[in-house]
């Protein structure tokens, strides 16, 4: 999909299609206003004979419109025009996307990136389109013998924006927002690949492929050979009971200023989750191919950020392996011993993705980061706490934490934070070891996040627990791409 700007009237598009708005009770919208002086009253006449009354989500296609040099209008019901807020921006846009891609116009210039927003601006409005009807395009084909393809689909959309001065920006926003969408591609095509083709080794491959493609990446891949003489117990207790070679996986931008202190991302890359020798009951376990959600969202910000070439340093990393039971799999009472040197006594091997995380998160001193941020489908209940609404949020450091919830509001994928207090910390105390690794049923994101936080003493940190947001299950079952946007705002905010 192709996206541009333009300002101008909408009765003037050349084009195979315009988009315009239409408020609850049949109110138009600016733009259906013009349109409607310039048909000699065409759309009110067709409107007050009750085909449409501006309710959310409705559609209208008109066709021949006296006046114009469009082939097509789409009237889009937005609700009511004081309630009309970010969602139902955000839901307006998708519907354009499906319902234009579908009618066989292959362009259309869209004018309800015109409609105000309350507390927000053109060019929010532009990357939000651009991100949202990316996203509502998106389909996982690649796995099917016969492609469901549409026939004509919607190649160009075109974005209104109120006057020139807005074009040189708006087009900078667009430019962003492709790169964005990129990336979230990427972690969705990841996400949604299964266990027996996305393993830990593919992974690697992926971020050896996305070296080729930008030359300013540096990929570095740790065998196992090198987590054992890193010390890393904890990461390769994981891996043990499977096939698959774990892999700890570096990627490397250098787009800011030299001396600069790089951010850090740390994505958990449990490619299968089976919960090991604590096996998973059987309903909806085929979800666990998407415990890798952490690491394919690294590799979509790594993607998007070279893509745009953000000013900014930044390194990734993916601690990937698979969770499976066998001969050699590690056992509940267990004792590992960490890169850090704490030792660990394992008493689920079903809450595997600590285990890896310590060790990457130990790993990752040696970037001297700036921040560093982990992201992970760490705890079931996340979930039970904020559903798939919210990202789970904590850290050790506030600031850290605001620009992160912040980024979130912007991007409008959003997070929320739980407390990380030292009284939880008694949950994770064991006979045998320096820690258990797992808390009871009370608080169990928190105690997951306070078994990392013993691993992140040395530097500012937060971690996004994404078992909530990083997939749908049911009909629409498939990864969302989140916290792509979030972490694509954090840095864009950071590189301003
Ligand atoms: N990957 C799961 C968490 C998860 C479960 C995310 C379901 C999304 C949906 C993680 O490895 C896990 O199994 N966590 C356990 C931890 C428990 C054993 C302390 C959980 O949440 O049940
Ligand atoms: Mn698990
Ligand atoms: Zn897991």
């Amino acid at each position: 999909m192709e996206f541009s700007v333009k300002s101008g009237n909408p009765e003037k598009q050349r084009s195979a299609c315009v988009v315009v708005g239409v408020f609850d009770r049949r109110k138009l919208s600016s733009a259906a206003r013009v349109l409607d002086k310039a048909s000699g009253g065409a759309l009110s006449t067709i409107l007050r004979r009750g085909d449409m009354d501006g309710e959310k989500g409705q559609t209208l296609w008109l066709y021949n419109l006296p006046n114009t040099l469009c082939e097509r209008v789409l009237l889009v019901g937005c609700g009511k025009e004081r309630d009309f807020d970010e969602p139902a921006f955000r839901s307006v846009i998708a519907t354009v996307a499906q319902t234009v891609n579908k009618s066989g116009a292959v362009e259309a210039v869209n004018y309800l990136t015109d409609l105000p927003v309350k507390g927000r601006d053109t060019l929010w409005k532009i990357s939000q389109a651009v991100t949202i009807t990316q996203d509502s395009l998106y389909s996982f084909q690649q796995l099917k013998s016969k492609k469901e393809d549409t026939q004509r689909p919607l190649k160009r959309i075109i974005l209104s924006v109120p006057s020139r001065s807005d074009l040189l920006p708006g087009e900078e926003a667009v430019r962003v927002a492709t790169a964005i969408s990129v990336g979230t591609k990427l972690t969705r095509d990841l996400a949604n690949l299964p266990g027996n083709i996305c393993n830990p080794t593919y992974l690697a491959e992926q971020a050896l492929q996305l070296k080729k493609t930008y030359k300013g990446l540096k990929v570095e891949v740790l065998e196992e050979a090198d987590m054992e003489k890193l010390g890393m117990g904890a990461l390769l207790s994981v891996s043990r009971g499977s096939e698959q070679p774990a892999k700890l996986i570096t990627l490397e931008y250098r787009g800011g200023k030299k001396d600069a202190k790089p951010v850090v991302l740390v994505g958990k890359g449990i490619t299968f989750d089976t919960g090991g020798i604590s096996l998973k009951p059987g309903a909806e376990m085929d979800e666990m191919k998407f415990d890798m959600c952490g690491a394919a969202s690294v590799l979509g910000v790594m993607k998007a950020v070279a893509e745009m070439m953000l000013p900014i340093n930044l390194v990734g990393v993916v601690a990937a392996a698979e969770n499976m039971p066998d001969g050699k799999a590690t056992r509940p009472g267990d004792v590992v011993t960490s890169m850090s040197g704490q030792t660990i006594e394992i008493l689920n091997t079903d809450a595997e993705g600590r285990l890896v995380l310590c060790d990457a998160l130990s790993y990752v001193e040696r970037f001297d980061p700036d921040v560093v941020i982990d992201i992970a489908t760490l705890t079931g209940a996340c979930i039970i706490a904020l559903g798939h609404q919210a990202t789970g949020l904590l850290s050790n450091h506030s600031p850290l934490a605001n620009d992160l919830l912040g980024a979130g509001k912007q991007s409008y994928d959003r997070a929320w934070e739980l407390p990380l207090w030292d009284e939880y910390q008694e949950q994770l105390k064991s006979n045998f070891a320096d820690m258990a690794n797992i808390g009871g049923r009370p608080a169990g994101t928190i105690t997951a996040a306070c078994f990392l936080s013993r691993f992140t003493k040395k530097y500012k940190w937060a971690h996004l627990d994404i078992a909530g947001v990083a997939w749908k299950s049911g009909k629409e079952k498939g990864a969302t791409g989140r916290p792509v946007p979030l972490l694509m705002q954090y840095l864009l905010n950071k590189a301003a």
